[in-house]
């Protein structure tokens, strides 16, 4: 049978995985799954702040070159992931002042982006990450309590100029379907458009659950994000179910892998979709959620699971 990239390819579209440096290194079975199966790629931690600049203006692009290296010699499109974020991002940003910490950001910016810039494989920035709270507020993260809002412009000016042929977007979770939180997204994504701040691209990160139903008015909500004239990437995707896993959530899940792929089709703004992760021995999952877990569309043992299936069969 085909293999999922080239059942993507296809449709226009591509399917991604993200992916973690150390079986990247250490597992040939992870590497070929991963070379064989995707043809877009995103650093599951290895560009994230933590990672890239550990101390001020010390940067580290060890973890990020293997991954870009990875996917040059499989052919792979990059996506960079992320820039500006509440979360892996050093202690010592976090206490900056004001003046300081935008100081900081524009240069993180510009040396992370421009350090790829030049590189054809590395097409597409998560520039902000998680913005939002569930109600549809600003998450008042260190970030929002030092500078305001106006961080969120200021860094996706910063990104373009770093890399002006580099689609930028903001990503989120909880913002598939349409409800408060989306709006808001949609709301801002709507007011950088009007005052001209390099916006190209939302990130809906669809990390679902079987237990909590499928989004709602995913469709509409896609549509009324192309409207504004931007892409709609699902970025993180993965089904968690609660274990022990029952025939029937496995259905739900296989029937969630389903709809996310259908909805990317469906839309001429979705250039593709990116799982988090391929196999359940490498994922974020069962660590962030106790008792949680076989989100992925391989086993540990790296067998394709009925999710696999299910997403061959959309595509
Ligand atoms: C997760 C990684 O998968 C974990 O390995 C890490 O320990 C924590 O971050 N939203 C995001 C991703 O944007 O960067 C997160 O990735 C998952 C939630």
């Amino acid at each position: 049978a085909d293999p999922l990239r080239t059942l993507a390819a296809a449709k226009g579209k591509f399917i991604g995985t993200a992916v973690a440096t150390s079986p990247l290194a250490n597992e040939t079975a992870y590497r070929t799954i991963a070379a064989q199966e995707f043809n877009q790629v995103t650093a599951e931690n290895a560009m994230k702040w933590d990672a890239t600049e550990p101390s001020d203006n010390q940067y580290n692009f060890t973890g990020a070159d293997q991954v870009v290296a990875f996917a040059q010699a499989n052919n792979q499109i990059v996506h960079g992931h992320t820039l500006v974020w509440h979360s892996q991002t050093p202690s010592w940003v976090q206490s900056l002042s004001a003046t300081a910490m935008k100081a900081a950001m524009l240069d993180h910016i510009a040396t992370v982006v421009g350090h790829f810039a030049n590189n054809s494989a590395v097409q597409s920035w998560d520039v902000v990450n998680e913005v939002f709270d569930e109600s549809g507020g600003y998450r008042t993260s260190f970030w929002y309590n030092t500078l305001g809002s106006s961080f969120i412009a200021d860094a996706f000016r910063a990104a373009r100029a770093a890399d002006p042929d580099a689609k930028l977007c903001i990503n989120d979770y909880n913002v598939e379907g349409i409800n408060a939180k989306s709006t808001a997204m949609y709301n801002l994504v709507s007011t950088l458009k009007s005052q001209g701040v390099p916006i190209d691209c939302v990130g809906f990160q669809s990390h679902l659950a079987t237990q909590y139903g499928f989004p709602g008015q995913v469709t509409e909500n896609v549509a009324r994000f192309a409207a504004l004239g931007v892409q709609v990437r699902f970025t993180e995707l993965d089904v968690r179910i609660v274990l022990p896993a029952d025939a029937s959530e496995i259905t739900t899940q296989n029937q969630y892998y389903t709809n996310i792929i259908n909805a990317c089709l469906a839309s001429t703004a979705c250039p593709g979709v990116t799982i988090w992760g391929f196999t359940d021995k490498y994922s974020w999952v069962p660590d962030t959620f106790p008792s949680e877990g076989q989100a992925l569309i391989y086993d540990a043992g790296y067998n394709a699971k009925a999710d696999y299936t299910a997403i061959a069969t959309a595509l």
